[in-house]
């Protein structure tokens, strides 16, 4: 369920068309949702359990301080993995007690940054991070709560390149070393350490994995306490799907969200323990939409290309993992309309700028306005300036009013950045 769709011939987003954000704000333009971002989050909060168990979003999704004022307000935290999302969170009015620190490489600036902010929870890495984190607490005469993350040797996910939790991904401890860090832990004067965190993946839709890697924290969880050792919070990382084919179809998301209910239940639901969760995409990826308009059409014996004026750049997901994003036309295409083959590209010099190939639309002309959708995780937050073009701006909308959250960068501020050494002066 999302609030995207038409009315009167027109693409909406909750009760405004999605043309006229379009003609005052310019395209490409990414366009975000109130109500969806709510509603996805309270779904999801309710059939975890919160707040007996944390709701961390993982910010990295969709990190524009609107998003996330808008979920700190129904009590969001925030999973983070870096002191620019740190600052981020803290910025946007979540509190640092409940913020949490996740990410494979933290500097030693990053961790005192987070120290110092006093986050609710340091996730570490490896036995190094853990030594080095402990002392740096140590020296601002502080304890920072900390879990563990282990890799299970569970890897899943949509795509090799976003499975973490196998031995061949870099993250986390491994099984056989946990217990004996964890130990170790126990004894160091600037850590104080609460638990273990997993993540095996992203964009899972069978639970099997999952529910496997969970297991083995479980057993993990009863071995560390037989030997004497406390166990107070479990972070179950995120990754829950979300179907990007059918997003017409997304009461899918809740039903997956309570089966990741019931066998969380099932698994560690005998453990004494916090539960902690950092979903990502599940909350933001069906609450945005990114729109383009067609600047040319080029047609092929096959098929004809649309160039449209978003590009690679703005949203990396089908260059980057072979990402399929449903392409919905901002005009409702009349009930029976015929269907032509196009390929939708962008204006990037190179061929991976494509969105879609073979894609079955309505015939479409330049000037059409296109929506991609399912564009609010890993869009705006992935995009760049690559071929000097400017960042997309963002809209969210709340009923029948919008605001601009991030606005278009200037050229003057994107090449102002640059600077002539002296000898070329
Ligand atoms: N926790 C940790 C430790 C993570 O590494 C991630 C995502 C999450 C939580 C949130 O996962 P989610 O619930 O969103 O699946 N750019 C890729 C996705 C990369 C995910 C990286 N880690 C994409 O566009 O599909």
């Amino acid at each position: 369920m999302h609030h995207f769709d038409y009315r009167h011939g027109q693409l909406h987003a909750e009760d405004i068309a999605v043309a006229k954000i379009a003609a005052e704000v310019g395209t490409p333009v990414y366009i975000y949702s109130t109500a969806t971002l709510k509603r996805h989050y309270q779904v999801f909060a309710r059939a975890i359990g919160a707040p007996k168990h944390r709701v961390f979003y993982a910010m990295k999704a969709n990190s524009n301080q609107a998003v996330l004022a808008t979920l700190a307000a129904l009590g969001a935290g925030a999973d983070t993995v870096s002191e620019g999302e740190i600052r981020r969170a803290l910025a946007a009015g979540i509190p640092a007690d409940r913020i949490v620190f996740s990410g494979v490489g933290k500097s030693a600036q990053e961790l005192a940054f987070a120290v110092d902010a006093g986050i609710y929870q340091v996730n570490i890495e490896t036995e190094s991070e853990l030594e080095l984190l402990s002392r740096i607490a140590q020296a601002r005469g502080k304890r920072q709560s900390a879990v563990i993350r282990v890799n299970p040797d569970v890897g899943a996910g949509g795509h090799a390149k976003i499975t973490t939790g196998s031995s061949a991904n870099k993250f986390g401890v491994s099984f056989d070393e946990a217990a004996r860090i964890y130990a170790r832990a126990a004894n160091m004067p600037g850590v104080k350490m609460l638990g273990l965190a997993t993540h095996i993946g992203s964009l899972i839709m069978e639970l099997d994995d999952l529910e496997a890697a969970f297991m083995r924290m479980r057993d993990l969880t009863l071995r560390l306490r037989g030997e004497g050792l406390a166990v107070e919070r479990l972070d179950l990382g995120g990754g829950l799907g979300i179907p990007y084919e059918i997003p017409e179809k997304f009461e899918h998301g809740p039903d997956l969200i309570e089966a990741y209910a019931a066998m969380i239940e099932r698994t560690l639901g005998s453990l004494d323990v916090e539960r902690g969760f950092e979903p990502g995409r599940l909350i933001a990826g069906n609450a945005g939409i990114l729109v383009t308009e067609v600047l040319q059409t080029n047609p092929r014996p096959h098929t004809t290309f649309l160039v449209v004026d978003a590009a690679m750049n703005d949203l990396i997901r089908p260059a980057m993992y072979e990402a399929y994003h449903e392409i919905w036309p901002v005009k409702q295409p009349a009930a029976k309309s015929e269907r032509k083959t196009y390929d939708v590209a962008g204006p990037i010099c190179e061929s991976g700028d494509t969105f879609a190939t073979a894609r079955q639309l309505p015939e479409t002309k330049i000037g059409d306005l296109l929506a991609f959708m399912t564009a609010g995780a890993y869009g705006a937050t992935m995009s760049s300036t690559y071929n000097t073009r400017l960042l997309v701006p963002e809209v969210l909308v709340n009923g029948s009013e919008f605001a601009v959250v991030r606005p278009r960068t200037s050229f003057d501020d994107l090449i102002g950045l640059d600077r002539l050494p002296k000898w070329l002066g």
